[in-house]
């Protein structure tokens, strides 16, 4: 290969726990309504793994999915990007738990806390790696398995969270290629840090009888605050990309956003004026997957025949922390 090196996406894949969580089941567990739930986020089911399933195992059934459409073998791959804020367990990393299920070579894998832009964070480092010259194939996971995280008496959180994986994997080609990662752009304002947090289970507070008392092993957000940020700063996102690529909105073929909240993807599409039928929505099956929101919903659009081979597609990604980001690519 010449000199300059960029990613192209050589396989994706994703996966979604077999249970079905509906709103009428949510109906029976907490004071909500079903008609509530689709009105105010469009979230009508979400999936859930069973017990004692992790994020690696949703991750490695998703890995095998990306491997066979990139025709390679767990051994072709050079490092393991898993995006998750529900790990395995603290320590080792989830990244290095899958890369055992997997049974690769000696190779770089970890972990990283985005929250909900994990998988655009996790994209934008393999890209790096990938410029470099470092490596040629790079595995990038969004995987959750967020129903642990939840707390199913608390209606404001426990309507809107699911379970899955999904996988990318990069591989350098030569920059005169079509098809690759254009630009990603990475943010984060930890002085938005508290309006979603997990308080409890890292050193600031270790588990206890107090923890689970009160109950801060569960997520905690203030939801309306988050809305407001989530419009602003993934509208912001998406006009970054553009610029920085001399792109104008209509000449993007899809928008695949983090799945969140029905509302907040029509409120982004309206402030970047953008039609709303080319946004990839699919939070009404698998409602907020965080790090795995964005490939699964773009798994699920490619599945359908949607996205296509060399369509020019625009990621963005806004999660707790606060971060965000986005990536454009041609597909
Ligand atoms: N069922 C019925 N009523 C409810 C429910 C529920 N599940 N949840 C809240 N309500 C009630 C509230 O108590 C409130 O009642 P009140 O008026 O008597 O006080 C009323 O509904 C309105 O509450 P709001 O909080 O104003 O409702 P809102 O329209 O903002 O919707 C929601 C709440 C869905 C949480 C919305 O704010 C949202 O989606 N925010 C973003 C959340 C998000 O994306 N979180 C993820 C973080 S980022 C990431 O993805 C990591």
């Amino acid at each position: 290969m010449a000199g300059e090196f960029r990613s192209k996406i050589a396989g994706i894949g994703s996966f979604l726990p077999e249970k079905v969580l509906t709103n009428f089941d949510l109906e029976k567990m907490v004071d909500t309504n079903n008609d509530w739930i689709v009105e105010r986020t469009g979230i009508k089911t979400r999936h859930i793994a069973e017990p004692g399933v992790a994020t690696s195992d949703l991750a490695l059934q998703a890995t095998q999915k990306a491997l066979k459409m990139a025709g390679m073998t767990p051994h072709d791959l050079d490092m393991i990007i898993v995006a998750t804020v529900s790990p395995d367990q603290m320590m080792p990393s989830t990244a290095c738990t899958l890369q055992a299920k997997l049974g690769c070579r000696n190779i770089v894998a970890f972990d990283i806390t985005a929250a909900c832009s994990g998988f655009v964070y996790g994209l934008s480092v393999a890209d790096q790696f990938i410029r470099t010259g470092m490596f040629k194939n790079i595995l990038v996971i969004g995987g959750e398995v967020l129903h642990t995280l939840v707390n199913y008496e608390d209606r404001e959180t426990c309507i809107l969270f699911g379970d899955a994986a999904g996988a990318w994997i990069l591989s350098a080609t030569d920059a005169s290629y079509p098809n690759i990662i254009m630009s990603s752009h990475l943010h984060a304002d930890g002085n938005l840090g508290d309006l979603f947090v997990l308080p409890a289970g890292g050193s600031k507070i270790p588990f206890s009888q107090e923890v689970l008392d009160n109950k801060t092993q569960f997520v905690r957000m203030k939801g309306r605050e988050i809305f407001k940020n989530a419009v602003r700063t993934m509208t912001e996102c998406c006009h970054e990309a553009l610029r920085a690529n001399n792109v104008n909105p209509k000449d993007v073929d899809w928008l695949v956003p983090h799945q969140a909240n029905l509302r907040i993807l029509e409120s982004v599409a309206s402030h970047f004026e953008f039609p709303t039928e080319k946004v990839v929505v699919s939070l009404h099956e698998t409602g907020n997957t965080s790090a795995a929101s964005i490939p699964v919903a773009f798994d699920m659009a490619f599945q359908e025949g949607k996205i296509k081979r060399g369509q020019l597609i625009l990621l963005a990604a806004f999660g707790a922390g606060l971060t965000s980001g986005s990536l454009l690519l041609r597909f």
